[in-house]
């Protein structure tokens, strides 16, 4: 019997490559899956994946900027699998360009916020109602970069910063109103995946010269991939984790104990 048997998941933006690798890694511990993103059909995909290794999916449009398109997901997954366990805030945006804090349009700034943010404000306000007094495990996934200055832009950063001081408020909050649900953060350092990899593939212009100045940003020179999310992912969403509240996960190969402008260890 897996860590998760008798959950029912949702895991939002799974239909990315983050999202897809900590759905199916719940799915392992056999949670019940709902796979839901923006876009409808590279949902299904993975649904129709983990459904392949013989493990409950379902998968669902979401737009995770809208309340509205939150309570139908939400209305629809718990008809098919049952009252929700786990959600995953996965579902993200990266900047579109490399803007400086004096030229990012206002329209990238809210743009930004709009799904790093406030879908997953959206996301722990309906889940926490869902859940009412039953216990349950909400997983945000920020970033590193909202904890340091990061070339990933303004935006981008504070977004993810911002999701880091809503874990807490929102454990806060479910423990003033009674609530039984947990809420906790991980932290990816840079995961390579098509989507982050997009802005160095655009100045370097090959994936491999792309994916090496990639590791060099990891102080042991290695690549973290979508996977090495999983383990973290299954613990908070776990009664491993039961006394866990308000916390955060750095999954970032060691990167933020560097101090900035260090050599990672190489030489000189
Ligand atoms: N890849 C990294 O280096 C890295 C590092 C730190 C944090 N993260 C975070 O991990 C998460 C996943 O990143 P990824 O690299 O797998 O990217 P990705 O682009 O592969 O996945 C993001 C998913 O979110 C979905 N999405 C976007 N807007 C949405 C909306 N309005 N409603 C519902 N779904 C929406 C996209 O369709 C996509 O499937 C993001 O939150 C990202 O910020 C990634």
């Amino acid at each position: 019997m897996g860590q998760l048997d008798g959950k029912a998941s949702i895991v939002t933006g799974g239909g990315g490559e983050i999202g897809a690798a900590i759905a199916k890694g719940l799915a392992r511990e056999d949670s019940r899956i709902a796979v839901c993103d923006i876009k409808a059909e590279a949902a299904e995909a993975v649904a129709a994946d983990i459904r392949a290794g013989d493990n409950e999916a379902v998968s669902c449009r979401l737009d995770v900027t809208s309340e509205a398109s939150w309570r139908d997901a939400l209305c629809e997954v718990e008809r098919r699998l049952g009252p929700l366990d786990v959600l995953v805030n996965c579902a993200g945006l990266f900047a579109s360009d490399s803007y400086t804090i004096a030229d990012i349009p206002l329209e990238e700034w809210r743009k930004l916020h709009a799904v790093n943010l406030d879908g997953t404000f959206l996301g722990i306000k309906v889940a926490v109602k869902a859940m009412g007094t039953r216990p349950g495990s909400i997983i945000n996934i920020g970033s590193i970069v909202g904890s340091f200055g990061a070339r990933s832009g303004p935006a981008y950063g504070t977004s993810k910063g911002a999701v880091r001081a809503l874990t807490v408020q929102a454990a806060a909050s479910c423990i003033a109103m009674g609530s039984n649900v947990r809420v906790n953060a991980i932290h990816p350092g840079y995961v390579l995946t098509d989507a982050s990899l997009a802005s160095a593939l655009k100045k370097l212009g090959s994936r491999e010269r792309a994916e090496k100045a990639f590791a060099t940003r990891s102080p042991r020179n290695r690549l973290l991939h979508p996977e090495d999310l999983v383990g973290a992912a299954v613990f908070l969403a776990s009664d491993a984790s039961k006394m866990i509240n308000g916390a955060e996960i750095l999954v970032d190969d060691g990167l933020s104990t560097q101090m900035p402008g260090d050599s990672f260890g190489r030489e000189i």
